[in-house]
This record gives C-alpha cells, sequence and structure tokens, in this order.
C-alpha cells in the first residue's frame, strides 16, 4: 500500500467525495457484523464474520465447514498447510459474502485455564508469529480482510471488559506483541481487532501506545482497527478513540463512534476532519482491497469436498501422541483385533453451534469419533462393547464448549476433567492394561491416571472430519503429526500466572504480569520445574535420529546458520518437527527460546539435512531503560531437538565480537 499507488488515488478521490456526515457514518457499524454504507456513492454495507476456525454466525444459515480449532492449527507446525487453511476459510467466508474475516486470534496461552485457550495459538511468540503470518496470508489472497485479534493482551475471560492488565514493556516487546507485529509487517493483515480489556491504564480501543505508535509508526499498518463487540463502551470518548487509532466501532449501536459524538468533537475543536479522513481513508484502502467498493460479487466457495478433506489432513496433522507406551498405537492391523470404545466423547460433536461464543461453527454435519471408527474400519477389527473382553480399550474424554469449559467469556476454574472422566479412565485401566485415551479438548487437562494407560493422544477440537481423523491414526492409517503448542503442566501452581489472585484473575480489575516473559515453558526450564508435558513434545510412530550439528557464523556476521541431519531411522514413513532453541548469556532472560523450526516428512532410512538461518537481531533482548533492543556478548546456547525439553544436539557459539 504505497502513497504512489493508483488505489490510494482513489481512497483520496472518494474521501474528497464524502461529506462530513457521510465520513462519520462510516466509524460505527449498523448492526450486529455490518458497516454503515454510503448508498449516494454506491457503498454498500460491508460484511464481517467470525472467526477462527471457519464461519460462525453466518453458518447458522449457510452451513459451513467446521476446520480444527486454533490451538489444533497451531499444534500442526505446519505453515504450508495453515496458508491453505487461510486460503480455504477465506472463500467460505466471501461464500457468505463477508469482506472481513475475524480472525485469525493470536493472543498468547498464557493460563492454560483461559476459557479462548482452544481458538488461540501458543504460549510462544515466535510460534505464534510463524503460524499466523500464513492464515493471513491465506485469506487475504482470497481477498477477505484477515482481521487480527485481540490487540492486546486479551488473556484471560474473566472480567475481559473491565481488566486493566499492568504489564512491562519488555514482557509487551518480547511476548505479547511479536505475533501482532509479524501479521502486519510479514502477514500484511488488512485489519486488526482491539481488545475489551485496558493495557497500563488505557482501553486498548484507545490506546494511543498501540494503535498509533506501534501498530501505524512502528509497524507500517495501514489498514482498520475496529474494537472488539461493545469494547468502546468503556474509552473515554469518540475523539480519544479516533485519536489513538481507531476506525471503527462494532457493532455500533448506541456506540461511543455514533455519528452525532464525532460530528460535536468536530465542531468543538476536539477532532480536526484531517484526523477524521485518516481513519475513514484507513477503511475506504480496504474496503478497495477486498473489492468491496467495487461489489465484487462473492467468488469463494464453502463446503467443498477439497475443504472437508483440508478439515481431515489439519486434523491428522494436529493430534498429538503424548505417550504410546510399547508402540500400542497403532493399533495392530490383525483381522479379529477386538477394540473398546467408551466415554462421553466417544459420540459427541465438537463443532458448537450454541456454545462457546465466536469461534463456534454450524457445519452440515460432523464425523464423530464413534462414526469415524466405523467408517474407517474396513472390516479389520471387531468392536466390542466392554473393556474387559477386548484387547485394547479406546476412551474418548475431554472437555466442551459449556460456559466455563472451553468457552468464551468464562474461564476454567481448574485442570480437572470434568465429571467422572478420571474415574471411568481410571477403572478401564484397572481391567484393560492396553487402555488407550482420546482427548478431545482446547486446553491443558489434568492426567491423574497417566501412569495407569498405555497411550494418550490429544486430538484437540478436530473438525468435521474429526471422527474420521481419528480412527485413521488410530489404525495407522495416517500418522499422528502434531506437537504441544503450550506446556502442559502437571499442576496449575507450575503455571506462574497462578501464584497469586494479582497475577490472575487479578484484583479490583487489575491484574499484574509479573510472571513478564517467563510464560509456559520459559518459566519451567528457569525454575527447573517438569511439565507433566513439555512445550513441543509429540510422539511419531516412527523413529528419527539427529546428527552433525554445524554452527556458524554467516560470512556478514548477521545471521546465525545452523544445520544437523535427521534421519528416519525407523520403519514407517513419518514427520518430525525439529525445534531449534537458543539459550541466552543475559541473566534475566529465559533459559532458552524457541527461534526456528521444521516440520519434514521422510520414508523409513531416509535422510535430510536441515538448515536453520536466524537472524542476529532475533537474539536481542528488550532493555526497558534504554527502550531499546539490546545485543549481549557472550557464548549462546544452540539446541536441537524433538521438544523443549528433548534436546538431541547442541552447541555453543560466542558471540564476543557481537
Ligand atoms: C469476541 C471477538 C469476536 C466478536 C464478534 C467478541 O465477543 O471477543 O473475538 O470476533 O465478539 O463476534
Amino acid at each position: 500500500m504505497s502513497e504512489s499507488d493508483p488505489l490510494e488515488q482513489r481512497v483520496s478521490d472518494l474521501l474528497q467525495r464524502l461529506t462530513l456526515a457521510e465520513k462519520v457514518s462510516l466509524c460505527a457499524g449498523k448492526s450486529l457484523f455490518k458497516t454503515q454504507g454510503v448508498p449516494r456513492l454506491g457503498i454498500a454495507p460491508m460484511k464481517m464474520t467470525d472467526g477462527p476456525r471457519g464461519i460462525a454466525f453466518h453458518s447458522a444459515l449457510h452451513r459451513c465447514t467446521a476446520f480444527p480449532s486454533g490451538i489444533a492449527q497451531a499444534a500442526s507446525w505446519n505453515e504450508s498447510l495453515l496458508q491453505v487453511y487461510g486460503e480455504a476459510v477465506g472463500d467460505e467466508a466471501s461464500s457468505v459474502g463477508a469482506r472481513v474475516l475475524l480472525g485469525p486470534a493470536i493472543n498468547i496461552t498464557r493460563t492454560p485455564l483461559n476459557g479462548r485457550t482452544f481458538e488461540y495459538l501458543s504460549e510462544d511468540p515466535y510460534l505464534n508469529a510463524r503460524l499466523a503470518v500464513p492464515i493471513i496470508r491465506g485469506i487475504q489472497q482470497r481477498g477477505v480482510a484477515a482481521c487480527v485479534k485481540h490487540l492486546a493482551v486479551n488473556n484471560q475471560e474473566t472480567n475481559r471488559v473491565r481488566l486493566d492488565a499492568k504489564v512491562s514493556e519488555q514482557a509487551l516487546e518480547e511476548s505479547y506483541l511479536p505475533a501482532f507485529k509479524a501479521a502486519v509487517e510479514t502477514g500484511g493483515a488488512w485489519s486488526v481487532m482491539a481488545a475489551y480489556n485496558a493495557l497500563n491504564g488505557f482501553p486498548c480501543c484507545e490506546s494511543e501506545y498501540l494503535l498509533q505508535h506501534k501498530l501505524r509508526n512502528e509497524w507500517g499498518f495501514r489498514g482498520f482497527v475496529v474494537s472488539d463487540w461493545f469494547a468502546a463502551r468503556r474509552t473515554s470518548s469518540a475523539q480519544a478513540c479516533l485519536r489513538a487509532g481507531l476506525n471503527l466501532e462494532m457493532p455500533g449501536k448506541g456506540s461511543r463512534l455514533k455519528a452525532r459524538n464525532l460530528r460535536n468533537a468536530v465542531a468543538a475543536g476536539q477532532l480536526t476532519e484531517a484526523e477524521l479522513d485518516g481513519r475513514v481513508a484507513d477503511l475506504l484502502r480496504v474496503m478497495a482491497l477486498t473489492g468491496h467498493l467495487d461489489n465484487t460479487p462473492s467468488a469463494g466457495r464453502r463446503n467443498t469436498p477439497a475443504h472437508q478433506q483440508l478439515a481431515r489432513t489439519m486434523a491428522e496433522e494436529s493430534f498429538t501422541l503424548l505417550k504410546n507406551r510399547d508402540a500400542v498405537l497403532p493399533l495392530a492391523p490383525r483381522c479379529g483385533l477386538r477394540i473398546a470404545l467408551l466415554g462421553p466423547k466417544l459420540a459427541s460433536r465438537n463443532c458448537f453451534p450454541l456454545w462457546g461464543g465466536s469461534a463456534g461453527v454450524w457445519p452440515p454435519y460432523e464425523v464423530t469419533p464413534l462414526a469415524g471408527m466405523r467408517r474407517e474400519n474396513k472390516g479389520r477389527y471387531t468392536f466390542v462393547r466392554s473393556a474387559e473382553e477386548a484387547d485394547v480399550a479406546v476412551v474418548f474424554a475431554g472437555l466442551s464448549h459449556r460456559p466455563g469449559l472451553d468457552s468464551e467469556g468464562v474461564d476454567r476454574k481448574a485442570l480437572a476433567l470434568p465429571g467422572a472422566q478420571d474415574a471411568l479412565i481410571r477403572k478401564t485401566a484397572a481391567v484393560n492394561p492396553n487402555t488407550v485415551v482420546v482427548l478431545l479438548c482446547g486446553a491443558p487437562v489434568a492426567m491423574p491416571w497417566l501412569n495407569e494407560v498405555a497411550a494418550v493422544m490429544m486430538a484437540w477440537y478436530p473438525g468435521v472430519e474429526g471422527g474420521s481423523a481419528i480412527a485413521r491414526v488410530l489404525f495407522g492409517d495416517a500418522e499422528p503429526g502434531g506437537r504441544l503448542p503450550v506446556t502442559f503442566p502437571a499442576r496449575l501452581a507450575d503455571s506462574p500466572a497462578h501464584r497469586s489472585l494479582r497475577t490472575f484473575p487479578g484484583e479490583n480489575n487489575v491484574v499484574h504480569y509479573d510472571e513478564a516473559c517467563f510464560v509456559g515453558y520459559r518459566y519451567a526450564d528457569y525454575a527447573g520445574i517438569a511439565p507433566l508435558f513439555p512445550f513441543g513434545h509429540g510422539l511419531t510412530y516412527t523413529r528419527f535420529a539427529f546428527s552433525d550439528l554445524l554452527c556458524e557464523l554467516g560470512a556478514d556476521d548477521e545471521v546465525l546458520r545452523i544445520s544437523c541431519q535427521l534421519t528416519n531411522t525407523g520403519q514407517r514413513a513419518g514427520s518430525e518437527v525439529a525445534q531449534l532453541y537458543i539459550g541466552s548469556p543475559v541473566e534475566s532472560c529465559p533459559p532458552q527460546a524457541l527461534k526456528g523450526f521444521v516440520k519434514v516428512r521422510l520414508a523409513p532410512g531416509e535422510r535430510r539435512r536441515l538448515d536453520f538461518e536466524v537472524p542476529l537481531d532475533q537474539l536481542a533482548h528488550y532493555d526497558e531503560i534504554s527502550a531499546s533492543w539490546v545485543r549481549t556478548a557472550g557464548d549462546y546456547r544452540v539446541h536441537v531437538g524433538r521438544s523443549s525439553r528433548d534436546v538431541q544436539l547442541s552447541a555453543a557459539i560466542s558471540l564476543d565480537d557481537w
């Protein structure tokens, strides 16, 4: 989007033709998911739709594909797949006439109890950024604006509309903002949603620091910022919001940015017309980019066989095998193997049209685990109905989108699985040593029975084809491709946000991020805590060997070049996610941080050289005193491995001359 662009000329031409009344009308919505139009100039109301796993509200009328939820997307660690997903969901949005898709949702998983953990991607800023970018690019390639949400630090649902989050500048720079920065700078996002909460005393919808200083001045954002729904109500005035950088208030009824307020502000000299023009121009620009100004008809399609196939592939790529004693999985493909299928999630649907908030999707159908097991069986296995008489018992357990579980507006109270699920798993394991637990949920849960069962697989919320994907992976027709994008803590107290009421859920409407950047594995590593399952963990059906680590400074001294060999030493084809962590000599920094990863699929015996490039800027840390990024000389530790705790190769590199 450059100034000399014909698009910019078009925007400024249109701006000159708009009256003041028309301009102010563009800054507030008309209805729940539509902006106001300007009929005189042929500008129609612009439609927006949720959300981060498929079309939400509008799928009530036009059924749409439910894809695996955000955390499952992240568990795939697969950028190219997520670009294809972005294109598909962009098409689905366009097929319901939407110009803006309200997603991806990229807030950091600060606490495993956040009700929206299932929607978000990861606890790690680097992974978050790498995965958000292809989703945004995919959506926008289909002519739909991605609306990246929620800027910023909307990390809990409890009290979300009144909360003021106190976060240090270092934590913002190093943890909470990098994915938004990448979304704008690298992903080229056309739209951003400002969060409900306040940040350091200012409601995000009127935070000049966020919307002007970071977003526009530093990252070069030229699209529009929309308030989260009804979030602008808590702001001080229309002019403060516009000045700070908010372009549009949704849904707009009885709104802060209503026409009268803005007209009065201009009349009183509290807002110049030039300032208003700037905000309106941002909106017009995105309307032009999405074809809205030309009334381009919707081109996308929904529920195509390709989208349904993609949903299944994404599910398989996301399934994370946490434990697999004696290779009980995949189930032996011998005729007549008796399998017992149990548990409350066996025949349950997960796409939640009625519960869970703005990430729900009404799909045309959904393959439950039971339906999938039957469909994919192909005569190979016998389903018995009790665990005692079975060779293998599979228990389907997990959460749901009922308020208080994986749902918007409320956080969970505890890590435990609800109801009698733990008891059911224990009872099953007591009578059948080959008990496999498949968890359908969008966040870490406690597993007090872990030592008693043979295998555990996270299936997350796997979308319309989830049941088929689960069956294919259990039967060995597909591989479990996922790795944890969040730490699974052994106890809630091991999660640093949960050390006091001050840090979660906050007191007197204020929450303090005392742990700063020490979130997830960064805290576990620093405090020497053994997680239940570490960040990055996930087993495969084959075996991989890492060797030949090389680590050197690039010729220009600005890039660290790291390479190693990866060999599939097992009997099956499979994928490994090789993860690169770097430890800094700076004592105040977390012991190590993810700085690279690559997902590779190798045939048995196949060997591949893996290359990582880390720009040295990525090793800098944010110094609050000088308010700048600082590079520190010293010995940096380089680890390549299968998870944050499963290091396969290590080296040290001295950056003394840095
Ligand atoms: C959610 C947003 C969503 C919006 C519109 C809000 O409650 O926080 O993520 O996009 O509603 O449905």
